[in-house]
């Protein structure tokens, strides 16, 4: 897997490097194209990104189509939501139109959601789902966006969007995802992760990369344009990058 690997000295690094280098790459294809798009995570560790990215000068935000890689099955005000999230760090910061934000339905039944966001991804993209940027982040158990160890949406090569369940320990076990192919159509993939609870799982992901093992759901991540992963020390240390 050729990764790019950068390894920051703190959180706040992490989240400055997700939001900076989102903010270049968003100002470098809007040169290129009249509209792009961005694919967001959720969980806690874009929080301090997000709100900084919504700050960040010379972005066309009237341009910019903001999707999500998962969300959890809660209605979108929930404490839960990632859309929730999304909307009081980055969506109302940096004023992106509420006609550019594409929502997962996480209120709805998730089967029902998956078939909706289905969609919706098909009318914007038409065949081939694409986005310029996509952020990921990863669990201690090495999954990402909602693709857990072992779950059969690992497989899924048909479907864009499918309802899994979060391990038992997850405050919200329903969720919607999209799946590999639609992941792996990404220009540039944005991994932001710290912390020493993720540094076995990154040691797996890094072994995977070596062809040593399988590795864990987030080393099938294997997008068409850049991967870059942007970890701290505490994640790193003892692994073969530190
Ligand atoms: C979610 C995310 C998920 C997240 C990891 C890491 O909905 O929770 O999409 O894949 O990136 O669970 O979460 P933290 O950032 O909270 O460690």
């Amino acid at each position: 897997m050729n990764a790019e690997i950068v390894v920051l000295p703190s959180p706040a690094a992490v989240a400055e490097a997700l939001a900076d280098r989102t903010a270049r790459a968003l100002r470098a294809a809007l040169d290129a194209q009249p509209r792009v798009t961005l694919c967001l995570t959720g969980g806690s560790t874009p929080a301090p990104a997000y709100e900084r990215l919504g700050g960040a000068e010379d972005v066309d935000w009237g341009r910019v189509h903001v999707f999500w890689g998962d969300e959890r099955c809660v209605p979108k005000d929930h404490p839960e939501s990632n859309y929730a999230l999304a909307k009081r760090t980055l969506l109302d910061r940096a004023g992106i139109p509420d006609s550019n934000v594409h929502r997962m339905p996480g209120e709805c039944p998730p089967d029902e959601g998956a078939v909706i966001y289905e969609q919706a991804l098909a009318q914007f993209f038409g065949d081939e789902v694409r986005f310029d940027v996509l952020h990921l982040g990863m669990g201690d158990d090495g999954h990402t966006a909602s693709l857990f160890p072992g779950s059969p949406a690992l497989s899924e090569t048909g479907r864009r969007v499918v309802h899994t369940t979060a391990p038992a320990s997850a405050a919200v076990r329903d969720r919607l995802t999209l799946t590999f192919p639609v992941l792996d159509g990404a220009r540039l993939c944005l991994v932001a992760a710290h912390g020493e609870a993720k540094r076995p799982a990154f040691g797996d992901v890094l072994d995977a990369y070596d062809g040593e093992t399988d590795g864990p759901p987030i080393a099938y991540v294997a997008p068409k344009g850049a991967l870059v992963w942007l970890v701290d020390r505490t994640l790193s240390q003892g692994t073969a990058d530190d």
